[in-house]
């Protein structure tokens, strides 16, 4: 399979291996749609760096950011056929495959990034992780970013402003929910094709976190930023099972352990990210930024939150149920 490149725990081949350097190594080809200087971004290459360590280079992690291997669209089916061995899709994107993972993008289900790390890291999470083992698919992590906020070309400040508006959103029924009750249409669209459509006025809003603002410049092609805080944007690092569970133990131990590291550095790491990032496109632009009270934020949870029920059939009861323990 490809990826796969030769490597045996046969004993004269690992010593071969040192002897010949490079010949032997398992490659792993990790694609992603996002720039370098944002958390999934940082998170890739430093997993790169420790599985590189861990592994005494038995193992290599070729790191292919900003769409450059496959695009948004089509990397789940390269991860499919193995064309590529692991991919980190923002969770809206995984909707499709598992539907109980729209519990991610309800509005307000995490009320505070400390909520959403106890889930995730969590029962909740597990479970989650649980549903995507399917069709070739094995969930071995969550990588957050961090909450979304709304740009757009006039002012925001109650969802009543949604009206009329057109976002684009990532492939999710709730995100499309959350926008047309108030009156705005919505296109799924690639990541990278969101600047474009924004400044050719295709699209005048859209909803993302910080980090993804600044590093595509979207604030460039928007006149407003709304700190909402209102839905969740993280990762699922996903890899194809076949490939995973041919690797040999020692080497699915290293590569776990500088998952788990990663993960931990990108918990601490990523809300920090968002907010220097904030701070730079705050000096930097003349986007007008608009932060929501509190009181606000409470408003806006009233009026988003019709869409649980609409969607507890399908996210399951208990799960939802278990979401909003903690977040209560
Ligand atoms: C988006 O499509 O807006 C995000 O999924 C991009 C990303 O991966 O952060």
């Amino acid at each position: 399979i490809i990826g796969y490149q030769s490597y045996s725990s046969n004993k004269e081949l690992a010593f071969d291996y040192e002897q010949q350097g490079m010949n032997d190594q398992i490659v792993i080809k990790f694609s992603h749609v996002v720039a370098e200087n944002t958390p999934k971004g940082l998170a890739a290459i430093r997993f790169a760096r420790l599985v590189d360590e861990y592994t005494n280079h038995r193992v290599r992690v070729e790191v292919y950011p900003n769409e450059t291997l496959f695009s948004d669209k089509n990397e789940l089916e390269a991860l499919r056929k193995n064309e590529v061995q692991m991919i980190a899709p923002a969770t809206s994107k995984l909707t499709d495959v598992a539907p109980e993972w729209q519990l991610l993008d309800l509005p307000y289900i995490f009320p505070s990034y400390a909520a959403l790390e106890e889930s995730l890291t969590g029962e909740v999470g597990d479970e989650l992780l649980k549903k995507l083992e399917k069709d070739q698919l094995k969930g071995l992590a969550y990588w957050p970013n961090n909450f979304k906020q709304i740009t757009s070309n006039t002012p925001i400040r109650t969802p009543a402003d949604f009206n009329g508006k057109l976002f684009r959103i990532m492939p999710s029924k709730v995100l499309e929910r959350q926008f047309e009750q108030f009156g705005a249409s919505t296109s799924v669209l690639g990541f990278n094709d969101t600047f474009r459509n924004l400044e050719g006025n295709n699209l005048n809003s859209q909803e993302n976190t910080i980090s993804n603002i600044n590093s595509k410049k979207l604030y460039q092609v928007q006149k407003h930023l709304t700190i909402s805080d209102h839905g969740y944007l993280g990762y699922a690092v996903v890899v194809n099972k076949q490939f995973w569970d041919q690797l040999p133990q020692d080497i699915q131990v290293r590569v776990s352990k500088a998952m788990d590291e990663t993960s931990s550095w990108l918990w601490s790491a990523s809300q920090e990210l968002n907010q220097k990032q904030l701070d730079q496109i705050r000096n930097t632009s003349d986007i007008n930024i608009y932060k929501l009270s509190e009181e606000e934020k409470k408003q806006w949870m009233k009026e988003m939150e019709f869409i649980y029920p609409e969607f507890e059939k399908q996210i399951g009861h208990d799960l939802l149920k278990k979401a909003l323990e903690i977040r209560n």
